[in-house]
């Protein structure tokens, strides 16, 4: 409420967010977490909480009038549909160069995301964070996280002859054929749950193409596993629906931080003013260099170094599907959780993950999104005129994702006497190099931050989330970010309480 004084505040309830609260909370420190999204605890009319992935309605984009969904186009025809403008779940937040998707909600991303949990290879760490100890991250950090996360293993034999992998099993006989190495990688999602999923006994998730929208049943996103936790304690709030706009120095020490309140139509109701002690931005890459441009620019945090809002990246993302021969069918039942990938990284920069295009109905399609070895980095500034924070990416800044990507797809293309599919992302495009699912940097580790993500200039104000990744993390990031997360905090909570 109002005029509350709150020793720590969290902005944002995704994976950064979510680690903050739950080690400061047993650590003895009152937390109260801000989320501009909703609670995502309740069904809708239709006895969910969440919309199909192949069935969207208002829960599924952040107020948008109409879905913007990544694969725009199918067999030549537009799948894009009006729906009530909703404080939904997924944000499609677009830029002039590209456009970022973002879970909003109480759990951030892991309420949209694929699940796919990938701790990089130890010696590919150097070159994403150089000033972090490997040794500490893969003896304590990843591991820490990985046991936080709930991590499963899919059982090599069941994915091998299960109806729901036949798609993933086309893309690794294809990779192998061509000589590319091929890994099959861990995930969120309850593996043991998607077994009885298939076997018809309890209702049904990632079998029942959930994925985007979210997942009603199997996978542990972080309401189930680190915000639970943190709520156990009895020292965890969290506010849904309210969006923190501002954070200044307070007169008596501490930060003041304005929030405001919104209803599900996005309309501002209230507009709340609290003090708190100490601020955690983790509103992910965007939100936190947003909010950090602006409050720099605006004189708001005049401490916050020229490193603010720089160093910003897309993980190399761009898509593709390829279209496969009549006798080498993907599949019409495929899980929604991808579980493996091609890792052409130390040859060619990029390592493939096997999506899935879970339509329901054989489409001969093969669909990959490949995470690249991207040199551009874009920067957020402040436009005074406007009041809104823009973002330097330029989609030609693509072209070296795209090259990466056709070191492994042309190769096996060739090999197997395929094509690319010209008809996911509008006419006759082949490569899906408008969006990233996982942006990372804009409050970079080490730059704008110290080498434990306490932001230059204002004791008391830290960054602590996929803002301190310097742009690529060589594989899926969140892991990554959970576990830099555990390595910062333990570390503040020893020194800054
Ligand atoms: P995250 O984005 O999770 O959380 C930030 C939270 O802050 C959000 O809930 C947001 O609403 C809130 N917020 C923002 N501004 C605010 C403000 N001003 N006030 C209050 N709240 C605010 N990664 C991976 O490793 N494996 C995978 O399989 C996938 N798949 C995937 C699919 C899709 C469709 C997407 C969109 C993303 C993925 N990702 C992924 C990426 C992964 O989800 C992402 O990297 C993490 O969620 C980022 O974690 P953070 O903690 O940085 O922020």
């Amino acid at each position: 409420e109002s005029g509350a004084q709150i020793p720590a505040l969290v902005i944002g309830t995704g994976y950064g967010g979510s680690v903050a609260a739950l080690r400061l909370a047993q650590a003895g420190v009152e937390v109260h977490m801000v989320e501009m999204g909703m609670a995502w605890d309740a069904a809708d009319s239709d006895g969910k909480i969440f919309a199909n992935t192949t069935r969207p309605d208002r829960r599924s984009y952040w107020l948008r009038t109409r879905t913007k969904q990544p694969l725009s186009n199918f067999l030549g025809f537009p799948l894009d549909k009006a729906v009530p403008r909703y404080t939904g779940i997924l944000d499609a937040e677009d830029f002039s160069g590209i456009t970022v998707y973002q879970g909003r909600g109480v759990g951030g991303g892991s309420l949209v995301n694929g699940g796919m949990a990938v701790t990089p290879r130890r010696e590919r760490l150097g070159a994403v964070l150089p000033t972090v100890s490997a040794e500490e991250m893969y003896g304590v950090y990843y591991p820490r996280a990985n046991a936080g996360l709930g991590v499963n293993e899919i059982d090599p034999s069941w994915w091998d002859s299960t109806d729901c992998y036949q798609y993933a099993r086309v893309g690794r006989r294809h990779a192998e054929r061509s000589g590319f190495p091929f890994v099959l990688v861990p995930n969120v999602y309850d593996f043991a749950y998607m077994r009885q999923e298939e076997a018809g006994t309890v209702p049904k998730s990632a079998l029942a193409a959930e994925i985007l929208y979210g997942n009603n049943h199997g996978k542990k996103s972080l309401q189930k596993t680190y915000l639970a936790r943190a709520r156990a304690t009895g020292k965890v709030s969290i506010s849904p629906l309210h969006k923190v706009t501002s954070v200044a120095p307070a007169a008596g020490g501490g930060y003041t931080v304005v929030i405001e309140q919104l209803d599900t139509g996005g309309v501002r109701t209230a507009t709340k003013t609290v003090t708190a002690g100490k601020v955690f931005f983790a509103a992910g890459s965007v939100g936190t260099s947003k909010l950090l441009t602006k409050l720099r620019a605006t004189g708001a945090l005049p401490g916050l170094n020229a490193e603010t809002g720089k160093g910003w990246g897309d993980n190399g993302n761009v898509m593709c599907g390829r279209a496969n021969h009549l006798w080498d069918p993907t599949g019409s039942l495929q899980s929604s959780m991808p579980t493996a990938g091609i890792d052409n990284w130390d040859a060619g920069g990029a390592f493939a993950e096997v999506a899935p295009l879970p339509t329901g109905i054989e489409t001969f399609a093969s669909f990959y999104l490949s995470i690249t070895n991207n040199p551009h980095r874009a920067e957020f500034t402040w436009n005074a005129s406007t009041g809104a924070v823009e973002l330097s990416w330029q989609r030609s800044w693509k072209q070296p994702s795209i090259e990466a990507a056709k070191t492994i797809f042309d190769k096996i293309n060739k090999k197997e006497g395929t094509i690319y599919r010209t008809d996911l992302f509008g006419l006759s495009k082949i490569w899906g190099d408008h969006l990233t699912y996982h942006p990372l940097g804009g409050a970079v580790l080490g730059k704008a931050t110290d080498n434990y993500g306490r932001l230059h200039g204002h004791p008391g104000l830290y960054a602590i989330d996929g803002s301190l990744i310097p742009g690529n993390t060589t594989v899926n990031p969140f892991v990554t970010i959970t576990a830099l997360a555990e390595r910062n905090i333990e570390q503040i909570i020893a020194t800054d309480l």
